[in-house]
């Protein structure tokens, strides 16, 4: 993403939520069952808007790692967290293979995945796998599998205009199935905006 991109991320969000993204994403990080002391990887990071809530749920004991590709996104997500010591973001690809074995109790996938060819998601399941303990926690916040037809024609609209092909295979997509090849077990869904999205908890 551009800088120009990144810089407005969360005003375009909260724009075209009609002010509601902030609240959908604290309810989302309370489905998330975020204890203190736990340790959470957020892939995707972004902006550091998630992570910033997360924080105040963490306690000093706990941590936060928050990957991305977009140097701007990581600029922004350090300043927005700079007050917690123990967030930290990286730069990283995060559907190559990545380093962490078993160090933490939740991963946190938000806007991210549906945009990734499904090898390219399988990968990030597995390296999600690894990086969990066991007993850990995949959260995926993102599209529900819903029918785009069914959908009232001007969000259609602005659906099919503002995602990619991608996005819109995603509806389609047996996500538990490919969550399940990988290992993961104990489904758990959290829906939101009359089911269209969905917060899906997998077990490792
Ligand atoms: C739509 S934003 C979502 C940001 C954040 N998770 C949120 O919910 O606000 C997608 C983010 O994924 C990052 N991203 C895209 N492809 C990536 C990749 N291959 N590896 C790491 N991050 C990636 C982008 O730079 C961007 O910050």
């Amino acid at each position: 993403m551009g800088s120009t991109g990144a810089r407005y991320y969360d005003l375009f969000m909260n724009v075209i939520s009609l002010g509601y993204y902030p609240h959908l994403i604290r309810k989302v990080v309370d489905k998330m069952d975020i204890q203190p002391g736990q340790s959470i990887l957020d892939i995707g990071s972004g902006t550091g808007r998630n992570d910033s809530f997360i924080a105040q749920k963490i306690d000093p004991e706990g941590r936060i790692l928050g990957l991305d590709i977009s140097k701007e996104m990581l600029s922004l997500s350090r300043k927005r967290c700079q007050s917690y010591p123990n967030v930290e973001f990286r730069e990283q690809r995060i559907e190559m293979p990545l380093t962490y074995q078993e160090e933490f109790d939740k991963v946190l996938i938000s806007f991210v995945l549906h945009g990734f060819e499904d090898v390219q998601k399988i990968e990030i399941i597995s390296n999600t796998y690894q990086a969990l303990k066991p007993g850990g926690v995949f959260c995926i916040f993102d599209y529900n599998e819903f029918d785009l037809e069914r959908l009232w024609f001007p969000l259609r609209w602005i659906f099919i205009r503002g995602e990619c092909q991608l996005a819109l295979e995603f509806l389609r997509l047996d996500l538990k199935g490919m969550l399940s090849s990988q290992g993961f077990t104990s489904f758990e869904e959290e829906l939101f905006l009359r089911g269209h999205l969905r917060l899906l908890k997998a077990a490792k």
